[in-house]
């Protein structure tokens, strides 16, 4: 990370209010997910937890390589992996991560490959992918398809047996633009204090809007940081209170798409503070690396 965004980002996730309007918000302040809720179980089922020597860092996503049920694909941020890594392991399915569910599963990352044009000091292209040891496999209801959120869909959960489930989710299409206002969810476990690697256990997740890049930018000239249009997305409230947070990043960003299925628009990437008003999180926007993370899958992918 650049000197300045660390900087910032040392100055941690508390100080804006938080909107404690949702009966099951999570009171976590200073913590990961500002102004989140407890994830329901299998809402993110293709998030992963990216852990060094077995504690939690980052966060992934795992996405589709082929037509088989599994992938060794995860993509996560640039900045998560940068500095390398050391006996990194991604842990999928699962939730509370002090206690492992049935349908967990830990799978060592034997590669990792950030984008060519990552820029530590600016953050542009913060986005990376990670070759896992073997496959995970999926435990989706329907074959072939991804992005498919049983939890999000509260009437569907109830069809599974036990444990999490395990799903690709779907990446947007080349340049898809999200419009402004769109609800996006971001989830992650999150360092619970600043500059340590004490981990949130459970999962959280927030509700951001999308909001105008052109605002976005201007808000964050003030701070001296350059937001890129094609590059970056901004989400949040202008008045704070709900956001990402140290942690969360490399995990994802997803709003629904046509067909209802999740799509992963972005990237958790990162923010001055957390939750401040007028500094909304910022995000690799996705659909601007779709020909790069083709590219990636079909070098480094041993489930196609
Ligand atoms: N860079 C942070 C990380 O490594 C993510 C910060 C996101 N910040 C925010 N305010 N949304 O975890």
């Amino acid at each position: 990370m650049s000197g300045v965004v660390v900087a910032v980002g040392l100055l941690g996730c508390g100080g804006a209010e938080m909107d404690l309007d949702q009966v099951d918000a999570v009171d976590r302040m200073g913590q990961e997910i500002v102004g989140g809720v407890e994830a329901r179980p299998n809402s993110h089922p293709w998030i992963v937890s990216i852990q060094s020597y077995g504690s939690h860092f980052c966060g992934g996503s795992l996405v589709r390589v082929g037509a088989r049920e599994e992938s060794d694909i995860v993509l996560t941020a640039a900045h998560c992996v940068y500095d390398g890594l050391s006996s990194a392991t991604v842990a999928a399915g699962a939730h509370d991560l002090s206690r492992p569910a049935s349908g967990q599963t830990t799978v060592r990352v034997v590669r990792s490959v950030y984008h060519p044009s990552y820029d530590p000091d600016t953050t542009l292209n913060d986005i990376a992918i990670l070759k896992l040891e073997k496959p995970i496999k999926f435990n989706q209801p329907v074959a072939g398809s991804c992005g498919d959120s049983l939890g999000m869909r509260p009437n569907l959960s109830t069809q599974l047996a036990s444990g999490f489930t395990t799903t690709p989710v779907c990446l947007p299409a080349a340049n898809e633009s999200v419009s402004d206002g769109t609800m996006m969810t971001a989830a992650g476990w999150g360092l619970t204090r600043e500059g340590g690697y004490d981990t949130s256990n459970i999962l959280m997740q927030v509700g951001v809007p999308k909001i105008n890049t052109a605002e976005v930018a201007n808000m964050y000239r003030s701070q001296g940081i350059h937001i890129d249009p094609y590059a970056m997305l901004g989400a949040g409230y202008r008045q704070g209170g709900k956001d990402s947070c140290q942690g969360d990043s490399g995990g994802p960003l997803v709003a629904p798409g046509a067909n209802g299925r999740y799509v992963l628009q972005g990237i958790t990437s990162f923010g001055i503070g957390c939750a401040r008003a007028g500094l909304p999180g910022i995000y690799t926007r996705v659909s601007n690396y779709i020909p790069w993370i083709n590219q990636q899958i079909r070098l480094y992918s041993s489930s196609l």
